[in-house]
């Protein structure tokens, strides 16, 4: 089984990169876990971009996300909602018409803040974001990490609890994307 991963944060110190380059060694087996590209390389969606031709890379992102057997989000909250880089990259990837790379598609969020809600705010606009594309993503459990601060340092996970928790959402998907195939 093979998942990829959407970072909803480009920033170096990323606790949400962070949290998504741990979940290969996290993931139960015989699941391979990779990163997507940076949601930076995508442009600013602009349609007279879209009536020139499909950006490489944004064909490119929905091609991995098509062929994998799930989409993993891990995503900051920015003003109680989704960042613009990954708003942009979710609007760039729903104007994919051919074998549209969501729709259906087993999706998993998580989120990490130093705040006490752990980005509760954007999982839930984001639900809202991700039922335009059809995407089937799964309700529960919720990883919501707070405090993300005392838990991630020099871009790893120090905290066991989280870990443990993270990895017990991670077999929950494989059998929510076992069932929905
Ligand atoms: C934030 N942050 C934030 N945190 C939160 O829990 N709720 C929020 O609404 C916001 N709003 C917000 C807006 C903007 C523009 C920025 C830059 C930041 C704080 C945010 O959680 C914190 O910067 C995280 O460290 C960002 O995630 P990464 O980059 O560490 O993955």
């Amino acid at each position: 089984m093979k998942w990829v991963v959407l970072v909803g944060s480009v920033r170096r110190g990323s606790y949400n990169a962070a949290v998504a380059r741990a979940l290969p060694a996290l993931a139960p087996e015989a699941v391979a876990v990779t990163l997507l590209p940076s949601v930076a390389s995508l442009p600013i969606y602009d349609g007279d971009i879209e009536a020139a031709g499909m950006p490489g890379p944004v064909t490119a992102m929905g091609a991995e996300i098509a062929g994998a057997d799930g989409l993993v989000i891990v995503t900051p909250e920015y003003n109680y909602s989704v960042p613009g880089g990954l708003k942009n990259a979710l609007d760039w990837l729903s104007r994919i018409k051919e074998r549209q790379p969501l729709k259906g598609k087993p999706t998993l969020i998580l989120s990490a803040s130093p705040g006490a809600l752990g980005g509760a705010r954007a999982q839930y606009h984001l639900r809202q974001v991700l039922v335009a594309l059809d995407a089937a993503v799964m309700n529960m459990p919720e990883v919501m990490i707070s405090q993300a601060h005392k838990k991630i340092e020099d871009g790893r996970i120090i905290d066991e609890g989280t870990s443990a928790f993270v990895g017990k959402q991670l077999a929950a998907f494989k059998a929510f994307v076992e069932k929905l195939a």
